[in-house]
């Protein structure tokens, strides 16, 4: 395993280059089962989540190659001839990433049939898929639960209205992606309105779909008989970008997040400038300067476009060392504070009262040997390491390579004296 090492001190400065959005790249490899040819995405992001989501289509029997002009592109291509499409998703790989229920939508919708191993809980929270079962239900799908597996089969899905008890961004992704090829229409209402959804709805559309409303809480799709194959670059990843931004804030840099973009970001930028970084659009990204001197603010969590929960952790670091006190209430996940004890033993002061946390400000942190646990969570311990005086050991960074790629190269570039160690 890995271990990645943090001198503390010392500005980021410098140009960071962000790279295409783990949260979209995942439901658009899986929408790729959905069309009668290869489809091509660019910009790909190097991650593991995102090699697995790979491995489980290899599994179905679609080829996926990194072979186009460069090592971001990836083709994926439905079995041809005899061979016929697997329709099941194994424990062993979705207890690896969860976000592999994200087949169960285009497999029932275009084969009629899909089983998927329940992805259980995972470390924040118990995550449980139960929208995204009532919605296909609403379609006319058949679900069944055994041994720890999800059936889902339809002759064929029929429109429907579905009103979702919250706006779950893979559970709307899920329904948008079966709607496609349903019969008739299809309302999802409560939908999720994160920029991850809009550019599934975008992709879905260049491959013939017909949905309107993505981006709003209510979207409309009008079932077609058949998808085509198509080409598309996967945007920026905003949480990346956001993650660098406070890195950027926390240091006194000055860093441009080359093509970040600031529409995707604006409850992040928005608490920024209220602790007092600077935050301008510049050069086809955004550019982020502080001069250290942070004001405490607070966070409440919510579905896009509120606060993003994917940020909290990140915040919650750059709380320890503004002035003032901050209280960040994490209302989406019911377990995601575990960095909050990794950040105790580097001196932080906070104190959990269920979701709800509050932040001492003003703290020197220093560095230690902690322990990552999830994937925002090992985040958030890198920018305490940039801060903290003397050596930062951040252990399992196999959390980090989930989400981000090559974080040490892209902060030592700005200066950060980072590096990647055997543990
Ligand atoms: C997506 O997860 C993201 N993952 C998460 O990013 C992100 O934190 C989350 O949305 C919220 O923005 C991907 O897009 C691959 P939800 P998802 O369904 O879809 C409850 C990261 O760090 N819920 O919107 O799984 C659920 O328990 C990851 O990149 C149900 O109760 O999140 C949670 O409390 C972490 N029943 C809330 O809704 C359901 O059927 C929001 O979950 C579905 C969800």
């Amino acid at each position: 395993m890995d271990k990645i090492v943090v001198e503390g001190g010392g500005r980021l400065v410098g140009r960071i280059p962000i790279s295409g959005a783990k949260n979209a790249a995942l439901p658009l490899l899986a929408a790729a089962l959905l069309p009668t040819g290869p489809s091509t995405f660019k910009n790909v992001p190097q991650l593991a989540d995102v090699r697995t989501m790979g491995k489980l289509l290899r599994m179905l029997g679609w080829t996926v190659d990194e072979g186009g002009k460069s090592k971001t592109d990836l083709t994926i291509a439905p079995p041809t001839g005899k061979k016929k499409p697997k329709l099941e998703a194994p424990y062993d790989l979705v207890k690896t990433m969860r976000a592999s229920v994200l087949v169960l939508g285009p497999l029932v919708a275009r084969y009629g049939r899909a089983r998927v191993s329940l992805p259980g809980g995972c470390a924040i929270g118990a995550r449980p898929i139960d929208q995204h079962l009532k919605g296909l239900q609403a379609l006319g799908a058949t679900v069944t639960l055994d041994h720890g597996y999800v059936e889902v089969t339809a002759k064929r899905l029929k429109g429907a209205t579905i009103v979702l008890d919250m706006p779950t961004v893979t559970g709307c992704e899920n329904l948008i992606m079966a709607a496609a090829l349903a019969k008739g229409r299809t309302v999802i209402e409560n939908a999720a309105r994160e920029p991850e959804v809009e550019e599934l709805a975008t992709v879905l559309n260049k491959m013939g779909a017909k949905i309107k409303g993505a981006g709003s809480p209510l979207i409309t799709i009008e079932g077609v008989d058949e998808l085509l194959p198509i080409e598309h670059a996967i945007m920026p990843d905003r949480i990346e970008a956001g993650t660098f931004a406070v890195a950027a804030a926390m240091t006194k840099g000055d860093v441009l997040l080359d093509g970040a973009r600031p529409e995707h970001l604006e409850a992040v930028i928005a608490k920024l400038r209220a602790s007092g970084v600077t935050v301008a659009a510049e050069a086809g990204g955004v550019r982020v300067r502080s001069n250290g001197d942070l004001t405490a603010v607070d966070i409440i969590t919510q579905p896009h476009p509120g606060f993003p929960t994917d940020m909290q952790a990140q915040f919650m670091v750059m709380a320890c060392i503004a002035k003032g006190q901050s209280v960040i209430r994490e209302m989406i996940f019911e377990n995601r504070y575990m960095h909050v004890p990794e950040l105790g033993r580097m001196g932080a002061d906070i104190h959990i009262d269920g979701r709800v946390a509050v932040v001492k400000g003003g703290m020197k942190l220093t560095g230690a040997s902690v322990m990552a646990t999830d994937l925002r969570a090992s985040a958030s311990l890198i920018l305490a390491g940039l801060v903290a005086s003397g050596k930062t050991e951040v252990l399992r960074v196999y959390h980090l390579d989930r989400g981000y790629e090559a974080i040490e190269k892209k902060l030592k570039a700005v200066g950060a004296k980072i590096k990647r160690a055997r543990q």
